[in-house]
């Protein structure tokens, strides 16, 4: 059974069968009305449980939109209204929700509750966020950098702020997907060793620079992200923000990357904290892109996952 739990789970083959078939469905659709089932409809009889622990738009929506457009039907479950919530177990629901549904998505917080999920259902379980990875948003940011600006494998790859969760994803891609990335934070905030690690041993160029006017020259891609993620205590903003400052995403720093840089940010913003409205709706911003590709990627996430 093929989980969508990770991208250092998945084979590179497979993730770069995925984007390309992403991108095939994403040109099939131009200009269609955005209610327009596919041509093809792979999951014509299949129900998706979408389960949702923690808020989301993007998430939610292009999920919600991606099965129907393949022809499924899709429930979305909010993880305090289920039993879930209220002291049942997570393999107990696994092994529930699998008599109803073909395939489940799930936002939550521990990365073992989406393991244990996994481990106990008898349908594929994708990874819509935990607090410690983000596959699919990486996924569509791998799509939207290539439709933009062409193959990214040895491009490189400059991650300001957090080393959050999404970056951590995006360690993933770097191994599976053949790129550099240079993460541009305090060391406090650094990515997770091992991932760091990962990715080198699969041949990227991975650094960590406190300068970020150093980490962006010859930079492809420079990405920001919030500087408080949803799992963070409110209590630590303002020594967040403290350090986090000097990273903020400017004109004059997406000025130091390469002529044809893109800026990137999977939404939601905090405008004129991590990045500077200016490059948020600037020239090489790509932004709205990458929350349309996230429809795209997934749908071929879902197809790869149900085999279909
Ligand atoms: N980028 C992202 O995952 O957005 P949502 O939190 O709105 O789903």
């Amino acid at each position: 059974m093929s989980h969508f739990l990770d991208i250092h789970k998945t084979d590179p083959g497979d993730l770069r069968a995925m984007i390309d078939q992403a991108r095939v469905m994403k040109d099939a659709r131009a200009g269609l009305p955005k209610g327009t089932p596919d041509a093809d409809r792979p999951l014509e009889n299949h129900m998706v449980a979408l389960i949702f622990e923690k808020p989301s738009t993007r998430t939610r929506v292009s999920f919600d939109v991606g099965v129907r457009q393949l022809g499924g039907q899709s429930m979305v479950l909010s993880g305090s209204d289920m039993q879930l919530g209220h002291g049942e177990t997570i393999a107990d629901t696994a092994r529930v929700l699998s008599r109803y549904v073909d395939l489940i998505m799930i936002r939550t917080f521990e990365e073992s509750t989406l393991l244990e999920m996994a481990e106990y259902a008898s349908v594929p379980v994708i990874n819509g966020l935990t607090d410690r990875t983000h596959p699919c948003q990486i996924m569509a940011d791998v799509l939207t950098f290539e439709e933009h600006n062409g193959p990214i494998k040895g491009k490189k790859v400059v991650w300001t702020g957090d080393g959050n969760n999404v970056c951590a994803s995006f360690l993933h891609a770097a191994g599976q997907f053949g790129f550099d990335l240079t993460f541009a934070g305090p060391e406090t905030l650094d990515p997770e060793a091992e991932f760091v690690d990962l990715a080198r041993a699969q041949g990227s160029k991975i650094e960590i620079e406190r300068d970020i006017s150093k980490a962006v020259i010859g930079a492809d891609l420079i990405v920001a992200d919030t500087w408080m993620s949803m799992h963070d205590a409110q209590s630590a903003r303002e020594g967040r923000h403290n350090q986090l400052a000097p990273y903020q995403v400017s004109e004059q720093v997406m000025d130091q990357a390469n002529d044809d840089a893109l800026f990137m940010h999977c939404l939601p913003a905090h405008r004129d904290e991590e990045a500077t409205t200016a490059v948020m709706d600037g020239p090489k911003s790509v932004i709205f892109d990458e929350a349309e590709n996230r429809l795209h990627a997934q749908k071929a996430v879902m197809r790869w996952c149900l085999g279909v």
